[in-house]
């Protein structure tokens, strides 16, 4: 394991008999970790905190070594495994630690190449971490506010038929995932649940609630700022840096392929959005939220409108047509927006001329010009 304290930390390092109280971002180096951040230091400048606390450490966890512009954002990070015991033993002994957010995770794509791997690490995981937040609040006597990026992969449609006519899919509703992601997926809000709720229920000295477990079913998200990449949502955003870069573009999916999606910023609005809100105001531990959704032909449009250039041709790969056939159109988000007032901020028009193009241009331009 590697870490690295930030000079510029708000906190000492912590060697002394003192922990010091901490967000744990895991998974920081992935397309979420960059803007949610922000948004947490953000916050924290601010001091309008995400948590209880005025100004927790950042630490940050990745498997691989975080780029500066991450690490900046961080008061210590540490490269490791979500699966390394005795890392996180260490960050326990460290730290008193109040909000997790658990990004780490292998995507849709990825984790069908491997899916044993995929579930040690998407489910083990996800239980290392959820442990090491009950063994927190044991500790330091205070509930831990855990969230968990869940998917619209833990749906699965049985045919093209029924996802036309099931419209838009309710939180309970055909939660037979087709991909081990999304069967990883769902079964972490499960165990999110359970420790939220019934941990070591019949244990004597029980701590009840130690976790505070909220979860998000976040469609396709596309960023300006990142490419992702293992995921099967992945040729939407593909579809626009491509054509930003000036590469020509071989969509692995259908034109009239259709999911939902949403812009990072709302999907990093939403995430802090659900962690401020008091727990007696929220119903469910999991949300759906929905933005827009596009067929693929729908994006593609939008992108050769912008970039007259673009070259998309369609070349589907059954495989990964499959995975994005059994994902629902829409999401019912109506409970996400009565309890914590979500509210989607962009149409696809309005992520294109708002958002992605004013932004995407200006990376590559900056890129060409180096
Ligand atoms: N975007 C993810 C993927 O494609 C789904 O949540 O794997």
């Amino acid at each position: 394991m590697l870490s690295t304290s930030n000079s510029n930390a708000h906190h000492a390092s912590p060697t002394g008999q003192q922990r010091t109280t901490a967000i744990l971002v895991t998974g920081a180096g992935g397309e979420m970790g960059h803007g949610l951040l922000s948004a947490l230091n953000a916050a924290r400048t601010s001091n309008s905190s995400v948590g209880d606390d005025a100004h927790p450490a950042i630490i940050a966890v990745d498997i691989r070594e975080l780029a500066p512009e991450i690490r900046e954002q961080c008061d210590h990070t540490y490269v490791g495994d979500v699966c390394d015991h005795a890392l996180l033993e260490r960050l326990l002994a460290m730290y008193e630690i109040s909000e997790i957010y658990h990004l780490a995770a292998l995507l849709s794509t990825r984790s069908e190449f491997a899916p044993e791997t995929a579930h040690q690490v998407n489910v083990g995981g996800t239980l290392n971490l959820l442990h090491l937040a009950a063994e927190q609040a044991r500790s330091h006597g205070r509930t831990v506010r855990f969230f968990f990026p869940s998917s619209i992969a833990v749906y699965g449609l049985p045919d093209l038929a029924t996802k036309h006519a099931a419209g838009a899919i309710s939180e309970g509703k055909f939660c037979d995932p087709h991909t081990m992601y999304g069967c990883n997926k769902l079964t972490g809000e499960h165990l999110g649940r359970y420790y939220d709720h019934h941990y070591r229920k019949l244990a004597k000295d029980r701590f009840e609630n130690p976790v505070d477990f909220r979860s998000i079913r976040f469609p396709g998200i596309i960023s300006a700022e990142t490419m992702p990449s293992g995921g099967t949502s992945d040729y939407g955003p593909e579809m626009i840096h491509a054509a930003a870069a000036g590469r020509e573009y071989h969509c692995f999916v259908r034109p009239d392929s259709r999911i939902p999606f949403m812009t990072m910023p709302e999907a990093i609005d939403a995430t802090v959005r659900l962690m401020r809100t008091p727990k007696k105001n929220l119903k469910r531990s999991v949300y759906n939220v929905s933005s827009f959704s596009p067929s693929a032909e729908d994006f593609a449009s939008l992108v050769r409108q912008a970039f007259p250039k673009a070259a998309i041709t369609f070349q589907p790969d059954l495989g990964r047509q499959s995975i994005i056939d059994s994902w629902p159109e829409t999401c019912d988000d109506s409970a996400a927006r009565r309890d914590w007032g979500w509210n989607a901020t962009h149409t696809l028009q309005a992520a294109f001329s708002q958002y992605l193009l004013p932004r995407i241009a200006g990376r590559y331009a900056k890129t060409s010009a180096h």
